[in-house]
């Protein structure tokens, strides 16, 4: 037997069922029903669907997310196409919307443009609990306002998708990076405050203090917290009409009683972000606790070529989702299940079963032949297995009397149909 090819590291498999207790979230049923729970969420929310290609220009990356972030300087996944183009799978999705929003031109309709999506994200970091190479996000992006409600409906969505699945105590961590002339200040403060301790500092920080100093407030050393432990903090810097809007963003949530916590520290990895910016956290994850996070990010499609144009997002991991869904044993609806098992005695049989299981499809009854050619006992199995409704045997008895029983599994209760009448009376009494 030839040797089998294996997964790829920080990918999994989303099956129909997992046996291995902790990774039922795995199960396709559960990511279904997030999915449609996200969807109409969204829907509701005035969100419109976008699907934009998993490969773009890896030059988009780099303009967008900041070509000394973690994620493009050590995390994508790039490739040369035949022609020699630099391509990388997208690792985000905010720069692709942002993309495909200049590309298709969206900015010649007047008003405010609210797009989710929901996909594949790659990044090449180390594997471990709830950390990916191939993530799944939920995003929303709306383009067009600067107002601070359009910020505030963003995390009132986002509670919203939380408390429709059924989730608790996650915390809603909040912070301003403030505008451009806010954000200088704040990074010159900063380089003054750090140089002195460079050496204390971690070896990436003190890449950092070089590159992109803001980047040091996302470590998580101890060594680094502890020297910015009196760190100055962006709030002392923040121009006022960056306080102002921070702070209407704050009242809006208080009015709509959104918990929340201000962290002044929350700066956020990626380089596009001005003035909000939040993350989702449960204490129920580990180290990679954030399920969700996002912000404002105004001058990111000007950046890119298109209009002056503000906008404003967030995206959830869906894996982390379900992970803290489970640990937190919240409601599943039951996954999709059979009407009727099929179980044909011999040939003949099988193309009657065949010829039969297709017209009640037809009538959207769905009906599995036992194909297995296996004994009535197997088939048997498979109808409890599945958890299917009810179970029928067709042999050459029924075959000549045209009359066919049908048995509820969970009752035991069955009933007799002449063949004629099984495919207009089967569902009436199947769901009676
Ligand atoms: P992000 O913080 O990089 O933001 O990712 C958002 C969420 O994706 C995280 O909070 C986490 O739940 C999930 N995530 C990220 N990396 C991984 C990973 N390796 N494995 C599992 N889950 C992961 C963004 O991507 C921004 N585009 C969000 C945004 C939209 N900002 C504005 N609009």
């Amino acid at each position: 037997m030839k040797h089998p090819i294996g997964i790829v590291k920080g990918t999994f498999d989303v099956l129909p069922h997992e046996t291995k207790k902790d990774e039922l979230w795995k199960e396709s049923f559960r990511w279904t029903y997030v999915e449609q729970v996200l969807r109409t969420t969204a829907i509701k929310y005035g969100f419109h669907e976008i699907r934009t290609p998993i490969l773009e220009p890896t030059e988009l990356f780099e303009r967008s997310v900041g070509e000394s972030s973690d994620i493009v300087s050590k995390e994508m996944y790039t490739l040369s196409d035949r022609k020699g183009r630099s391509l990388s799978l997208r690792p985000e999705g905010t720069a692709s919307v942002s993309r495909a929003f200049i590309s298709n031109r969206l900015y010649a309709i007047p008003g405010i443009h609210k797009f989710f999506y929901i996909g594949p994200m790659f990044r090449y970091e180390r594997p471990q609990a709830g950390r990916y190479r191939q993530l799944h996000q939920f995003g929303v992006e709306a383009i067009g306002t600067i107002h601070p409600y359009q910020d505030a409906e963003l995390i009132d969505l986002m509670h919203q998708v939380y408390q429709k699945l059924g989730l608790k105590d996650l915390c809603i961590s909040i912070n301003s990076v403030g505008d451009l002339p806010s954000r200088a200040a704040y990074r010159t403060a900063l380089s003054k405050y750090l140089m002195p301790y460079r050496k204390l500092l971690s070896e990436d920080s003190q890449i950092r203090l070089d590159k992109n100093v803001l980047r040091i407030l996302d470590s998580k050393l101890p060594q680094d917290q502890e020297v910015l432990k009196n760190a100055p903090l962006i709030d002392e810097y923040l121009s006022t009409s960056a306080k102002n809007h921070f702070q209407t963003v704050l009242n809006i949530l208080d009015d709509l009683n959104i918990p929340y916590q201000i962290d002044p520290k929350l700066v956020r990895g990626l380089d596009y972000y001005s003035n909000t910016v939040f993350e989702i956290t449960s204490g129920q994850l580990g180290a990679q606790n954030a399920i969700g996070a996002g912000g404002r990010y105004d001058g990111l499609i000007a950046s890119l070529g298109g209009p002056d144009l503000p906008a404003t997002g967030f995206a959830i991991g869906i894996d982390r989702l379900l992970q803290t869904m489970l640990k937190q044993e919240v409601y599943f609806p039951k996954p999709p299940t059979l009407d009727l098992v099929l179980i044909p005695m011999d040939a003949q049989s099988s193309q009657s079963a065949f010829k039969l299981a297709s017209e009640l499809r037809h009538r959207d009854i769905a009906v599995q032949v036992d194909l297995s050619g296996k004994k009535i006992q197997c088939g048997l199995k498979l109808a409890n297995l599945i958890e299917a409704k009810a179970i029928a045997i067709i042999g050459q008895n029924e075959l000549t009397s045209g009359k066919i029983t049908c048995k509820k599994l969970a009752t035991s209760e069955s009933h007799t149909f002449s063949m004629e009448h099984l495919i207009d009376n089967l569902k009436g009494w199947l769901y009676a």
